[in-house]
């Protein structure tokens, strides 16, 4: 029998474990069809976008050869405690166990994926990262500074962007999206989308039926990062998510017309979260109320579900559907 077969040969590692940007320390193999295929070679790094591949196909471990993974799995302890400890010098020994904690977080997310499909217990899970992850994001000085501003210029632009920023994290996580840049990113873009509607004046911002009022729709993504161009420190990903935000899968969207994969993955993630917090926003208003019940979240549940690929990509849309109903929709599972 060809070494290819031969189980006595491999041992797994989880695939949490790895850091995607990290030069290997041995071969990877992969187990497809009862077959160990070599799928790394030493020196080489697995990348964040391969990575992110096998979270959505919910691979869970890799393989070394067995002779190996003694050495790989302290090359991994190794690899851990470095990534810790360059944090730590950045962000100073009195937050080193913030680190620690941070570090935990990409294993956890991983774990939740394991799974085929998300369930009650690692919805928790997942809510409680994001809250964590959203107090402290929410503590920053750039992200306190927008949300100052943004109440400054109007403070229902302001009250739905910080909310479409809380359920972009949280979504972003329930599709598999874990690490701390990504989440970043999501949680300023989410912030800023719609930066070009703040300084709109209200009488048009608030009454479809003025003349304007279109056109100050259509312009907003342009108009909002041409404003964000000119403040310090925001990164090119989070300038993507705010000129995408209302692309749309199919190619109706705007102001581009983007399709598909041509749109900006997390601008995707933005836009479910966006369209969900408006419906539960007008829904309120509707009915006149101060707080949103069951009925209303499901209704805006609804409308991503059945969206099927027509706005949103279809790829994100059940798991992000399951982690908005077992949160939102007090279903359970
Ligand atoms: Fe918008």
């Amino acid at each position: 029998m060809s070494d290819k077969f031969n189980e006595e040969l491999y041992e797994a590692v989880p695939l949490k474990k790895f850091d995607p940007e990290k030069a290997l320390c041995s071969d990877l193999y992969l187990k497809i069809n009862n077959k160990y295929l070599k799928y790394r070679f030493n020196g080489d790094a697995i990348t964040s976008e391969k990575y992110d591949l096998f979270l959505s196909k919910n691979v869970a471990e890799v393989f070394v050869l067995k002779e190996e993974l003694e050495t790989v799995l302290s090359w991994l302890d190794a690899a851990k405690q470095e990534t810790i400890e360059e944090m730590v010098e950045e962000v100073g020994e009195e937050n080193r166990e913030l680190v620690e904690q941070r570090e935990e977080i990409k294993e956890i997310l991983y774990e939740t994926f394991a799974d085929e499909e998300l369930n009650s217990r690692s919805v928790e899970v997942l809510q409680h990262q994001s809250k964590e992850f959203v107090a402290l994001a929410s503590e920053d000085k750039i992200n306190k500074a927008i949300i100052a501003k943004l109440t400054k210029f109007n403070s229902s632009v302001a009250d739905h962007s910080v909310n479409t920023a809380n359920i972009s994290v949280y979504l972003a996580m329930c599709c598999g999206f874990g690490a701390q840049y990504d989440l970043e990113n999501i949680y300023m873009g989410a912030l800023l989308h719609d930066y070009g509607k703040a300084k709109i004046p209200a009488n048009i911002l608030e009454n479809k039926t003025n003349v304007r009022y279109s056109q100050a729709i259509q312009d907003h993504p342009n108009k909002g990062v041409g404003m964000i161009k000119k403040m310090k420190n925001i990164p090119e990903e989070v300038q993507m998510i705010v000129v995408q935000h209302h692309e749309q899968w199919n190619g109706n969207g705007f102001p581009k017309g983007l399709k598909e994969e041509g749109i900006y993955k997390f601008a995707m993630i933005v836009s479910m979260a966006n369209i969900f917090n408006n419906i539960v926003e007008d829904e309120m208003q509707k009915k006149a109320m101060k707080e949103p019940n069951v009925e209303v979240y499901r209704k805006a549940i609804k409308v991503i579900e059945y969206d099927k690929g027509k706005q949103f990509n279809p790829e994100y849309i059940e798991r992000a559907c399951d982690g908005l109903k077992l949160s939102f929709g007090n279903y359970q599972k």
